[in-house]
């Protein structure tokens, strides 16, 4: 098994096991709202691969990291969506594409994660809830399940307010991906400071759902409605 950066290659067999992990509807989800027009951190999106008896590649896992804004003010990083063939599930795998993205993410200098998961898979990588409780998701989620973790002590301290999507970007392709030659998002800087990045204000649902379902689709009806 090897843990590699996703190539253009995989992007098939990526959309397969998300859709069959997640279902159909998985973009309608709250998150992916955080995620429209965005590229993905390309430096921080890793496949687990082993290869079959005739020699072929076959993809085993898949973990991807959006950039985002909190409070539009502090640039984080986004978690997921996390995939691991359901072949290879309960062997270790999920836990090494978060060690090993986590650690990667560190050594490029960012400093807060976010995510919307179970928290009973999560804490194991240090994970919590309280550090995100002055912030908001731009959607019904269920609170228990949006947690952040910290890559540098303290950085999560005081920030408040929405999450926001980074700077829109084209969404990357296999063909933007294998003509691109760095990671379209800059690491988060040192200090928390004023991004320069322009944020996409989205509207507050996050008070819509009180206890509601888990990170549910968002329906057209309830966002009309919310918005007047
Ligand atoms: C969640 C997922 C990525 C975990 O990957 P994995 O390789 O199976 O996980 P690991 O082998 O690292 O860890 C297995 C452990 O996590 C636990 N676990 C797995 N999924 C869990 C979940 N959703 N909630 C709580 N615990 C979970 C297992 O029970 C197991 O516990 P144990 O070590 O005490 O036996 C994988 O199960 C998966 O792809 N699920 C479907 C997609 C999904 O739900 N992704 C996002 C999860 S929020």
């Amino acid at each position: 098994m090897n843990i590699t950066l996703e190539q253009p290659v995989h992007a098939a067999a990526i959309e397969k096991l998300l859709d069959s992990s997640f279902g159909p509807k998985r973009h309608t989800k709250t998150v992916y709202r955080l995620r429209k027009n965005v590229a993905p951190v390309a430096d921080l999106c890793f496949v687990a691969t082993d290869h079959d008896q005739a020699g072929n590649e076959v993809l085993l896992g898949t973990i991807r990291y959006w950039p985002v804004m909190l409070g539009n003010a502090v640039q984080a990083l986004m978690l997921g969506p996390i995939a691991i063939d359901p072949a290879h599930r309960s062997a270790g795998l999920g836990g090494k594409l978060i060690r090993h993205s986590l650690e990667a993410a560190k050594a490029l200098g960012h400093r807060i994660v976010i995510l919307v998961g179970d928290a009973p898979y999560y804490v194991r990588f240090g994970f919590q809830r309280d550090l995100v409780s002055g912030l908001s998701l731009p959607g019904p989620v269920d609170p228990s399940r949006f947690q952040g973790l910290e890559l540098v002590d303290g950085a999560l301290t005081g920030i408040t307010g929405m999450v926001g999507r980074a700077k829109p970007a084209k969404v990357r392709t296999a063909a933007a991906m294998a003509t691109a030659t760095a990671s379209p998002v800059a690491p988060t800087p040192v200090a928390p400071t004023r991004a320069a990045a322009k944020v996409t204000t989205l509207p507050l649902f996050a008070a819509l759902l009180p206890g509601g379902d888990m990170d549910a689709p968002v329906s057209r009806r309830r966002l009309r409605r919310a918005a007047r």
